[in-house]
């Protein structure tokens, strides 16, 4: 697929931020060739359990370190996602809570997203603010001068695994193996045709895990379609707290610590082989969780990621916006 420059719809979203917030760090980040972006997911609480502290801690990183947009890894609206494009839990859970110095967020969907209407949140995308879904899968290719391009994959993993335990993950919408099908057929056409020198790949549920929910199966071709087309990294939510496992060059990270931070930790591996194929021994980096009196205790947090044309990295930051844990990428 050919790269397209932010859209139009971005260039607005993010033209009054410099006039709201002239501290940002956004003419910097232009310069130095570096793309700065934050990544959060689990979030959607009515601003309760941490979600509106750490919505505070974001727009204080952003300001200091400097970010242009936020992807969302999905959970967005707890329980039951939402009804409606303009229903109320939108200012409630977002407007409301989330600094609008953010700047534009590009959302992917959760196994409770579908407890409401899927199709609201793609809808809220085409009423011109600051979120932004353009279907249940999607991509973004960004372009700037000076900066190497980034692809930027935006997968429905929900619809990819499909029907999984949770009751009520799939009340609100049919997944069924042709969706399934049609979403491997597009979006590894476009995984395979970017010839952007950076791409990464985000969606809600983890290949690997340390964190509650652990590996589950249903996401070996992905993982393999990612990693056979030099995609870095697979970010992700689901496990409501935040670590980063490696394995060869691909790394998962993730980032789930929107709200409501859990502490349940598995060992490393625990998707076992049988899971997740013959990808080898994985290797856990990092895990922050909530654990009280903990060395790794966090009540809050989401990640900062600087990817330029030589070297990226991600910082994982907690609810107080302190830095917890940073690892290259590359
Ligand atoms: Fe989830």
């Amino acid at each position: 697929m050919a790269a397209d420059l932010f859209s139009r719809r971005d260039v607005i979203a993010a033209a009054p931020l410099v006039l709201l917030a002239p501290g940002l760090v956004r003419a910097q980040a232009a310069e130095d060739g570096v793309w700065r972006f934050l990544v959060v997911g689990d979030w959607g609480r009515d601003g309760l359990q941490g979600q509106r502290q750490t919505a505070a801690a974001m727009a204080r990183v952003a300001r200091e370190r400097g970010s242009e947009f936020v992807v969302s890894t999905g959970d967005n609206f707890y329980n039951w996602g939402v009804a409606s494009k303009t229903e109320h839990r939108w200012n409630t859970c977002f407007e409301n809570v989330y600094d609008p110095a953010l700047g534009p967020w590009y959302a992917v969907l959760g196994n409770h997203d579908y407890g409401g209407s899927v199709q609201a949140q793609i809808d809220r995308g085409a009423m011109g603010g600051r979120w932004t879904m353009d279907a249940r899968w999607w991509d973004r290719a960004l372009q700037k001068p000076g900066r190497p391009d980034l692809h930027l994959f935006f997968f429905d993993t929900v619809a990819w695994k499909g029907k999984e335990e949770l009751p009520h993950s799939l009340r609100g919408a049919d997944v069924n193996a042709a969706m399934r099908a049609r979403q491997i057929d597009e979006m590894g056409g476009k995984v395979r045709g970017s010839a952007a020198p950076l791409k990464l790949a985000f969606g809600h549920h983890a290949v690997w895990s340390v964190g509650p929910h652990g590996g589950k199966r249903g996401l070996v071709d992905l993982d393999k379609l990612l990693r056979d087309n030099r995609v870095k990294a697979w970010v992700h939510g689901h496990d409501h707290c935040l670590f980063h496992i490696q394995q060869g060059a691909m790394h998962y990270v993730c980032s789930g610590a929107g709200s409501k931070v859990l502490s349940r930790h598995k060992p490393p591996g625990a998707c076992p082989a049988e899971d997740c194929g013959e990808l080898g021994p994985v290797e856990e980096k990092a895990y922050l969780a909530k654990n009280p009196g903990g060395p790794n205790h966090i009540d809050g947090g989401f990640a900062l990621f600087e990817v330029g044309a030589t070297s990226g990295r991600f910082t994982f930051f907690d609810q107080q916006a302190r830095a917890a844990y940073s690892a290259p990428l590359y």
